[in-house]
Formats: structure tokens, C-alpha cells, sequence
């Protein structure tokens, strides 16, 4: 049902899916837009968080749009040096039909992406989505875990302040501390939810048992964690997900640009599939990901609006079961 409908929303040239490569589907035929349009996240189908905010099932990434990126714990440079191009991707984002934008306190080393997502989009579209994160902080080039009832609640207080919002959609719990005991860090939030200025918790990097514990606290209504065709870690979550009718946020949904079609043979048989289909890796990576769950919502992050429209193309190439079941 959910393939067909997403088949039926396909625009124009987009719609001949198995001749035309996805890659041209993601770009304008001529400067002055009266050629084809990019692909929209609309032809992903929706998805509702929370029972109350439904979204196109196909998000966008922030986490590169500062000069300065988190890896393993460090800042360090790499991410995109010129705010305005920041600023134009998200705006493209939100043209192309994105409606959930994912960010966190602690994206840029200066706290600026989401002061950057403000400038670029308020007044926020009605059914635009925001999910921020807490949970982390830092010093110096280092990023620590900081869960305590304290922190989170001065996180979420500042996030407010610098998306002007009077709440947030969908607030994360970046990572568990495990300093904190995981009941602390989730009644805190569960305390903000009570007072209005978060309107759902989610939780992000947890184990099975870490999510199945936190629901003992409050209602959780989504999980984001790193997966992808070539990283299945977290198979049982997307799997408790599906059953328990929770949003899987699948970050790190391209392998975090280092996605090699021989990382697997799982992605070795997609990358096979992409060169018959005439697209790119990445984009059968969303694809993928698309069909391995209606609960899943990936969120490709890029410093690049040519990658940003193929990616969003994307959601217009349908897997089938037996192509997913050939995959494994
Ligand atoms: N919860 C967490 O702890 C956590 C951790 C990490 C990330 N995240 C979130 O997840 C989002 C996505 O993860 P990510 O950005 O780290 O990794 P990703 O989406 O898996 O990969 C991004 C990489 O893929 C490249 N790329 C994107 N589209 C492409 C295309 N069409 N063709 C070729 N290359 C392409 C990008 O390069 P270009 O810039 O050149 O396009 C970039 O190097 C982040 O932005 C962030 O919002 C959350």
C-alpha cells in the first residue's frame, strides 16, 4: 500500500523511475525554474511522531552546517564555513518538502546551528518539525556527556531561547550519562513535557533495554541511532519500534559519507542494484532505509545543495520486497 501511494506521488520525469537516474531527478533543468522540479520528501510517505505531528518520512541533518563538527568526542574543522549557505540549505530543505529538521544544542563548537536555523526559517512553517537535543557539552575541543536533571533543563531552557520557540516539538536525549542514572535524566524531562516546553521526549544512542527502561518513566515517542545497510547495531530498536509504533531516526543514514559498496555484502548488493537503477549509492542507501521500516526516518546530513537534492530525490526510489529480501 505505503510503496504504491509513494510510486503514485512521484513528479514528473521523477515518475520514470527505472530509465531516468535519480541523480538528474535532483536538479533543475534551467536556472530561471521553468524546467522539471526537484524531487520532494513528500513522495516518502508521512510519518506520525507522537500521534500528533505527522511529517514527510524523509528528514534533514544539521549537523554539518558549522565550520567546526563533533567526532569521537572532539571538535574539529570540517563542516560547511559560510553561515548564508547554511542558511540556504535549510530554506531549500523546507522547498524541497523536508518537515523534520533535526539539530542539537551542541552542533557548531559555538552553540550556532540553532540560532542559524531560526535566521533561515522563522517564522517557522506550521508543519515543520524541530527536534533538538541535550545532553551534551563542552570544554575546551572536548564534548562530555552531561544528563543531570540541571543540565538538561538549562539545555532546554537556552534551545528555546535560540529557536524562539515557547516549546519544542521533539526533545532528545543526546546520550545517556553514565554518571546520571537514566531515571534522572528522563523524569527531568519528563518534569519539562508536564510544564509545556517540550511537547515529546526522544531518546538518542540507547540500547534496547536503555529505551525499554526510560518508558517506565515517560512516554517516549521516537529513537535516533546510528543505522544504515552497512551498520545494523541497532536492528532490534528499529525492530521494538515498529511494534510499539515509535519514530526511528536512523542517523548516520550514508555511512557517514564513507559509505564503500564493498563495506558489506549487503551494500555490495545494493551498490549492484543503484548501477542497474542508474543512481547513486547514496541515494539507494536512503532508499533502503526507507523500506526496511515505515518507521524509519532518515536524516542525510550534506553541506551541499546538489547533494541535497539528490538525497531528497531519493525518496522517490522504491525498493521492493524482493529486492530488499535479495539485499539481506
Ligand atoms: N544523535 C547523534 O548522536 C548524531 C550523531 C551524528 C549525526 N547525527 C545527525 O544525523 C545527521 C546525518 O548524519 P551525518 O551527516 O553525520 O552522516 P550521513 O548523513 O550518513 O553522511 C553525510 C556525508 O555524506 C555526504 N553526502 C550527503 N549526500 C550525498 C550525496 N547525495 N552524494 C554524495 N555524498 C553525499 C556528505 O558530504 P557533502 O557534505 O559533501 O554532501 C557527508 O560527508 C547529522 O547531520 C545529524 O543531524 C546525530
Amino acid at each position: 500500500m505505503e510503496q504504491v501511494a509513494r510510486r503514485d506521488l512521484l513528479l514528473g520525469t521523477c515518475a520514470v523511475l527505472a530509465t531516468v537516474p535519480l541523480a538528474a531527478c535532483g536538479q533543475r533543468m534551467s536556472e530561471g525554474g521553468n524546467g522539471t522540479l526537484p524531487a520532494r520528501a513528500t513522495s516518502a510517505g508521512a510519518l506520525t511522531v507522537g500521534n500528533d505531528l505527522t511529517v514527510n518520512r524523509l528528514g534533514f541533518g544539521t549537523g554539518r552546517l558549522g565550520e567546526w563538527q563533533r567526532g569521537a568526542g572532539l571538535f574539529r574543522r570540517g563542516g560547511l564555513q559560510d553561515p548564508s549557505e547554511a542558511r540556504r540549505l535549510l530554506r531549500h530543505a523546507v522547498e524541497l518538502g523536508v518537515q523534520f529538521i533535526d539539530t542539537a544544542d551542541s552542533y557548531g563548537r559555538e552553540y550556532e546551528i540553532e540560532p542559524l536555523i531560526y535566521q533561515a526559517l522563522h517564522p517557522y512553517p506550521r508543519d515543520l518539525v524541530i527536534a533538538t537535543k541535550g545532553g551534551l557539552v563542552r570544554s575546551g575541543d572536548r564534548v562530555d556527556k552531561d544528563g543531570s536533571p540541571a543540565h538538561l533543563r538549562a539545555a532546554c531552557e537556552a534551545s528555546l531561547t535560540r529557536l524562539h520557540l515557547a516549546r519544542i516539538d521533539l526533545y532528545q536525549l543526546h546520550w545517556v550519562d553514565p554518571k546520571v542514572p537514566l531515571e534522572e535524566s528522563v523524569g527531568e524531562l519528563a518534569r519539562l513535557r508536564t510544564e509545556g516546553k517540550i511537547r515529546h521526549i526522544g531518546l538518542s544512542n540507547v540500547t534496547l533495554a536503555e529505551l525499554r527502561r526510560a518508558q517506565a518513566i515517560a512516554p517516549v515517542v521516537s529513537v535516533q541511532n546510528p543505522y544504515s545497510v552497512i551498520d545494523r547495531a541497532s536492528d532490534d530498536v528499529v525492530g521494538y519500534c515498529e511494534r510499539a509504533g515509535l519514530a526511528f531516526v536512523a542517523y548516520g543514514p550514508l555511512g557517514f559519507g564513507g559509505a564503500r559498496q564493498d563495506t558489506t555484502p549487503a551494500a555490495a548488493r545494493l551498490a549492484e542494484l543503484a548501477r542497474r537503477r542508474g543512481v547513486s549509492m547514496q541515494q539507494a542507501m536512503l532508499a533502503w532505509l526507507l523500506a526496511r521500516s515505515r518507521q524509519i526516518l532518515p536524516i542525510p546530513g550534506t553541506t551541499s545543495v546538489e547533494h541535497l537534492e539528490q538525497d531528497i530525490a531519493a525518496a522517490g526510489l522504491v525498493l521492493t520486497s524482493a529486492e530488499m529480501t535479495a539485499i539481506g
